[in-house]
């Protein structure tokens, strides 16, 4: 099959698009024929050797955490009342287990596969598993957000971070939002007052607040301790390594985790089937388009999710959240 893998850690130049094994299926897997694979941070932090000590990896490595496509064949162990042959399917990766931006994917079915939404292109179907769990994760599950918290949410204009602000809002929170300035129009319009982290010190916009969610890390992190009521919650995605000084002032620091589990994947996209949750995305490209996609990635200020494409003109869908930089190629 056609896929892009490295063999070797380092920058963009070890990507390479070509052909590859197709994938071994256990019986507790769906095999899946992708549509399109989301790009996260996490797909270009693994590939230059930043994750190495913590994940152990076999190359070749076939990059992509998530995305959307068909059913093609489910294993005997997979619950065959919940997915079927030929199903438009989300579906999430481990950190271990890769390889959305290839033709073909086995993905555990018992846990990480979920129907897609119909009202969600497939673009927006793939986009939504990683970061929309992430967020999930972060707020209901770790920071129990609830009406009338005040809740301040960095990289609000990020992948996790928009999601996050999305499903705040639906719990009616107050929040607050740091992004950059050419961001503040589409996070207000998320449902946060916006902070332009390259005008303003957050640390002088907002205060007392019960949540902080911390996308970015270092110094955002060591920041953020001071917005904090006593006894607030500065829940993090592991971004950049910070010191801890949650006991100086009397917060809580907890880490989200963010694992296949198909309870919160169908909660995510049940939000999106209703529209509480809707995926912006920034940058959809063909899979050819690759180099582009993980620089656009790396820059840490993509303006949105960045999605690429294999084959999507295939199948009929809507195509409302799409922003498209680039006509959709096909492999
Ligand atoms: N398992 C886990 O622990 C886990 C899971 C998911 C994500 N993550 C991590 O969480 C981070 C965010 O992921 P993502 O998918 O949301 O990334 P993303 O879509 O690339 O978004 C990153 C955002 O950070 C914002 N940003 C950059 N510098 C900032 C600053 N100084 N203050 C406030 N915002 C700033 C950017 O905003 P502007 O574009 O407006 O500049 C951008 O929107 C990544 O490091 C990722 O690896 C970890």
């Amino acid at each position: 099959m056609r896929a892009l893998y490295y063999e070797e850690y380092g920058d963009v130049d070890v990507l390479k698009l070509g052909e590859t094994r197709n994938p071994d299926m256990s019986d507790d897997e769906v095999l899946i024929r992708v549509r399109a694979a989301s790009l996260n941070p996490f797909d270009w932090k693994l590939r230059n050797g930043m994750l190495r000590d913590f994940f152990e990896m076999d190359f070749p490595i076939t990059p992509g955490r998530d995305g959307c496509g068909e059913i093609v064949e489910l294993g005997k162990n997979v619950d065959g009342m919940r997915l079927e042959q030929g199903q438009l399917v989300s579906f999430i990766l481990s950190e271990l287990q890769h390889g959305s931006m290839a033709e073909f994917v086995g993905v555990s079915g018992n846990d990480n596969v979920v129907p897609a939404a119909d009202n969600l292109s497939i673009q927006g179907s793939a986009a939504i598993p990683l970061t929309g769990l992430s967020a999930w994760n972060a707020m209901v599950d770790t920071a129990q957000t609830q009406a009338g918290m005040r809740v301040l949410i960095h990289g609000g204009s990020g992948g996790v971070g928009s999601v996050a602000i999305q499903i705040a809002h639906h719990f009616g929170a107050d929040i607050y939002a740091t992004c950059h300035s050419a961001n503040v129009e589409r996070v207000e319009k998320l449902g946060a007052h916006a902070i332009s982290y390259d005008l303003e010190d957050f640390t002088s916009a907002v205060s007392d607040c019960d949540v902080v969610l911390d996308t970015v890390g270092g110094q955002v992190h060591e920041d953020s301790y001071k917005v904090l009521k006593k006894g607030g919650r500065l829940v993090y995605l592991l971004a950049r390594p910070f010191n801890d000084l949650s006991a100086d002032y009397d917060v809580e620091d907890i880490q989200v985790t963010v694992f296949g589990n198909t309870a919160n994947l169908v909660k995510v996209i049940d939000f999106a089937r209703k529209g509480i949750i809707k995926p912006h995305i920034g940058h959809s490209l063909g899979l050819d388009d690759f180099d582009k996609a993980f620089e656009l990635s790396e820059s840490g200020n993509a303006g949105g999710k960045i999605v690429l494409n294999l084959d999507t003109q295939a199948i009929a869908r809507p195509a409302d959240d799409t922003k498209t930089t680039r006509a959709p190629g096909s492999l």
